[in-house]
């Protein structure tokens, strides 16, 4: 009959069609970005100069410097440390990240209201505050953060690679004094 026939090659394509979409998505997995400031997409390119670490990144979102640093914490000072030093975020942070004229980073409690929790709850993950430091805040506490990510139009001076934001963040991560479990290491 005509009425079969036709619901098996419906069938047929529809079930052909759902494994193209399957392979297709995961042939293309890659780390979807949003931007801190309006939950739009968050356009950080990869470049030819980026290392296995940043490539890992912003295929998985899993940030391998977090790992690494808390199972070698000597690796952090010429790491993550250094580079949050040169760049300046220590002038606003602070050099243990204790907040100055923005939130601690360490979450040691100070007297500001978010020395004790983040201002935004992703960046209690990699992604989130890879976000957030790549392409800039809306201002919740007050303050703004500008877009460092090289990558990103508006960015701050020479800006900052994706291998350099996430050594940053392991740096952070390494210093944190802050309640609850450290999702980052999970
Ligand atoms: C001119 C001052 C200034 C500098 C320099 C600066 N920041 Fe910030 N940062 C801020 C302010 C202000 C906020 C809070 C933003 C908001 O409320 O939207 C912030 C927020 C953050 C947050 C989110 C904190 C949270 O509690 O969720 C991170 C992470 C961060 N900054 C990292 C960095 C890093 C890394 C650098 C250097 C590459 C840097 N900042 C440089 C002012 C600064």
């Amino acid at each position: 009959m005509f009425g079969n026939k036709a619901i098996k090659a419906a069938l047929l394509i529809t079930v052909l069609g759902f494994l193209g979409l399957t392979l297709s998505t995961q042939a293309s997995a890659a780390c979807n970005l949003v931007s801190t400031k309006d939950g739009s997409p968050l356009p950080v390119k990869a470049s030819e100069t980026d290392t296995p670490q940043a490539k890992s990144f912003l295929e998985t979102c899993i940030n391998p410097y977090t790992k690494a640093y808390a199972a070698d914490p000597t690796l952090v000072k010429a790491g993550g440390k250094k580079l949050f030093g040169y760049n300046g975020c220590s002038g606003c942070h602070g050099g243990k990240l204790e907040g100055v004229m923005a939130p601690s980073l360490s979450k040691n409690g100070g007297q500001g209201a978010y020395d004790g929790r983040w201002v935004y709850a992703k960046d209690s993950t990699d992604k989130g505050m890879f976000e957030t430091i790549s392409g800039g805040t809306p201002g919740v506490s007050g303050g703004t953060m500008y877009i460092w990510h090289q990558s990103l139009d508006g960015h701050i001076g020479d800006g900052l690679a994706t291998d350099d934001i996430l050594k940053i963040i392991g740096y952070i991560r390494a210093e944190y004094k802050g309640d609850g479990t450290k999702d980052w290491l999970k």
